[in-house]
């Protein structure tokens, strides 16, 4: 789609009271500038104009990590609005900076997380068909106040849209219609009109909605697009609206995947990323976050009380009070409860992962059971290994992390301490309680500790002492 986006994201976001820039603060896991400018991705924009002002390095470097490396990467660009005077400034800066005169555009606020890429096409096609000049998502909030309200011509078509700080006492009362901070604009007139919104109102600041009666005045057709449902419209202005946007995007996500077949213990105690997948059968259990880009097959158990970020676990594995970072799941694998698994982590078939247990890049291997309070790191275990209760990899010297590895079917007796780097072969044991600093042969049983002392009719003697 021959389609440019403007997603206007440099305000100053004062009513969040936040030391960082607005469109920065996460939904599910996600910014919100970030979900405005997928849905224009996903609309099929072929170029997406960020305009950053506020906290601009930030909101440069946020988008920068989110793309980066993505085929988005070179269809989203950031433009500088160095003075905040309004979004018809904003939109006059990008034009200028990138010197787009032509085409349809859709101009998108960088705070209207829920907007939806079905809407931002049909808006598209609105101007680029050549049917009309502008046209502007409207919506009816349950709650108006702050909006920009429409106001219409005895012909019910679009006048102009009045900003609620501008409204007389009737106004606000009575246009109940909002502007939801969606427009599309045929990119040559609004390259050759937008010099004319002026700054004589209530705010001193160029309002991009003057746009509408601008370009009526000039003859061209303007028309509005009410969206029914209007949880599309709403925007963050406010730390109670990210709040109220998060259980929305939270029910609208959770609702999806039960359609596909994922239940949910309780649907409100569950925030699933929107770029997270789960298989059907799975069965998310209360306090579960899935953040980032999650792929969870089917027929696990995800929580209760389970953080997963940036995940991809295979199926029927179970998540019990886990917590994992970048790592990789294969099949029938059991974690918790209450594990750590830090990135770089690899869990292979059926491995299991118990109690009290951290792991840091390393791979388990199939069937491998890591159960009781251990840390392993750096760290290559084959398969079928048990790990008795305590284990743990010395990996760090105080300056460099050392590798270990452990063969297949090798028993690590509980409390065995490996001093990194060393290696233990196949189908090795070492004695509960050694430390281990040399290389375990396969086949050998590696034991390091005293020899234990009898003192007979020791309490007695105690006890006849004190
Ligand atoms: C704006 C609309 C209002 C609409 C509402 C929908 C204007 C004048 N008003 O009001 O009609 O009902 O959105 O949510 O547009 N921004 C810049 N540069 C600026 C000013 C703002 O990039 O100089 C960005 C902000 O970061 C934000 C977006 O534009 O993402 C909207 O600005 P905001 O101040 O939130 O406008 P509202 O008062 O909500
Ligand atoms: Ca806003």
């Amino acid at each position: 789609m021959d389609v440019t986006a403007i997603v206007m994201a440099a305000g100053e976001g004062t009513r969040m009271k936040s030391n960082h820039a607005k469109v920065s603060h996460k939904i599910l896991g996600k910014p919100m500038a970030c979900w405005v400018i997928d849905s224009a991705l996903a609309a099929g924009c072929n170029r997406v104009i960020v305009v950053v002002g506020s906290h601009s390095d930030e909101v440069r470097a946020m988008i920068a990590s989110a793309y980066e490396g993505t085929p988005a990467a070179g269809v989203v660009e950031c433009v500088e609005q160095a003075e905040r005077l309004g979004t018809g400034h904003a939109v006059r800066c990008a034009l200028e900076a990138t010197g787009i005169d032509a085409g349809p555009i859709v101009v998108l606020n960088g705070d209207l997380p829920l907007i939806q890429a079905d809407t931002i096409r049909t808006f598209a096609n609105t101007v680029a068909n050549g049917t009309h000049a502008g046209a502007v998502l409207t919506f009816t909030p349950p709650a108006p106040f702050g909006y920009g309200r429409i106001e219409l011509a005895a012909d019910g078509s679009v006048n102009r849209i009045i900003e609620q700080k501008d409204c007389t006492p009737e106004q606000d009362a009575e246009l109940l219609e909002c502007n939801a901070g969606c427009y599309a604009f045929d990119g040559a007139l609004l390259a050759a009109h937008i010099g004319e919104i002026g700054n004589d109102n209530a705010q001193a600041e160029y309002y991009l909605p003057d746009m509408v009666e601008i370009l009526k005045d000039h003859g061209h057709a303007v028309t509005i697009f009410h969206c029914d449902d209007y949880r599309d419209g709403l925007g963050v202005n406010s730390r109670a609206q990210l709040a109220e946007l998060t259980a929305i995007a939270r029910d609208r996500i959770n609702e999806h995947l039960m359609t596909e077949g994922v239940t949910f213990i309780d649907p409100a105690q569950a925030w699933i990323s929107p770029d997270a997948t789960i298989g059907r059968d799975t069965v998310v259990w209360p306090q579960t976050h899935l953040i980032g880009t999650c792929r969870i097959g089917e027929g696990c158990q995800l929580g209760p009380n389970t953080r997963l970020t940036n995940v991809v676990a295979g199926d029927n594995c179970s998540l019990d009070e886990t917590v994992a970072i970048d790592v990789a799941i294969e099949n029938g694998v059991t974690c918790g409860p209450r594990c750590y698994l830090r990135p770089g982590t690899h869990l292979l078939d059926r491995a299991h992962v118990g109690t009290h247990v951290e792991i840091k890049k390393s791979t388990i291997g199939v069937g491998s059971k890591v159960p009781h309070l251990s840390y392993i790191g750096d760290t290559t275990m084959g398969a079928g290994v048990n790990v008795g209760a305590g284990s743990i990899t010395c990996n760090y010297d105080g300056k460099n992390k050392h590798a270990t590895t452990i063969g297949d079917r090798t028993f690590i007796g509980s409390d065995t301490m490996m001093v990194a780097p060393v290696n233990i072969g196949d189908d090795a044991i070492t004695g509960a309680s050694s430390c281990i600093t040399r290389d375990v042969p396969s086949g050998a049983l590696a034991v390091e500790r005293n020899d234990q002392r009898i003192i007979e009719g020791y309490t007695e003697k105690r006890r006849a002492r004190l």
